[in-house]
């Protein structure tokens, strides 16, 4: 089994310095730089719109993972994806046609993920597994970093791992990883991590993306 992906999640980098942050955290050995994007009212925060993400693009050649947490997303999938964005997951939650949003983002040249929130049952995606590259299980109710993992996902990332046989589809899980946990997540079928609290709290990123990686294997 190859070693986990670890995509540091800005939303807890300093926004007043946030180009330096991502330079930094993809110099801390970062393998995707994962974005935020909320519109206070699919969740309730708000966060970084396109010319941000686009100002910050400058700062690292590693791929900007974009999550939105917007509602509706089909049509503002354009502008994220020519602000720099180089996989776009969209809510199943969100959209009504999930696999137009998915076709809209292949139709830009870019990765398609799909995420779901920790009450939305697995079953969505079968009528989509052969046409994403990336499926991320919130592990937490989106809107916050620095919130408690809910242990109930485990088992929903165990039968999503199942249900992606071989596929070369991503499984990325989000919400509450440290140290402490990672393991039991790879454990159940993860192969790529967010990280928003456990990387930026502490100012090492070296050390705290290093502590992810020991604790992942
Ligand atoms: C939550 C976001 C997460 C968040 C993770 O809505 O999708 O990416 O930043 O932060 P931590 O790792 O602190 O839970
Ligand atoms: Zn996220």
């Amino acid at each position: 089994m190859h070693s986990v992906k670890i995509a540091p999640s800005i939303l807890s980098a300093d926004f007043a310095k946030l180009g330096k942050e991502v330079q930094a955290v993809d110099e801390a050995g970062a393998d995707y730089i994962h974005i935020d994007v909320m519109d206070g009212h699919f969740v309730p925060n708000l966060t970084f719109g396109p010319p941000v993400i686009q100002a910050i693009r400058s700062y690292t050649a590693k791929p900007f993972d974009v999550h939105l947490m917007i509602n509706p997303a089909v049509q503002y999938i354009k502008d994220y994806a020519e602000a720099g964005a180089d996989i776009i997951t969209v809510h199943v939650e969100a959209d009504i046609h999930l696999h137009r949003s998915v076709q809209v983002i292949h139709d830009l040249g870019k990765k398609a993920g799909v995420s779901l929130n920790p009450s939305t049952d697995e079953n969505v995606l079968r009528n989509v597994l052969d046409d994403i590259d990336l499926i991320l299980v919130m592990s937490v109710n989106p809107g916050f970093g620095g919130q408690s993992f809910i242990p109930s996902q485990l088992g929903k990332i165990n039968r999503i791992r199942e249900m992606i046989g071989d596929r070369s589809i991503e499984l990325m899980v989000d919400g509450g990883i440290n140290p402490g946990n990672i393991a039991n997540v790879v454990k159940a079928g993860a192969n790529a991590i967010v990280a928003g609290s456990a990387v930026f709290t502490g100012g090492d990123y070296v050390a705290s993306i290093k502590s992810l990686r020991d604790a992942a294997n």
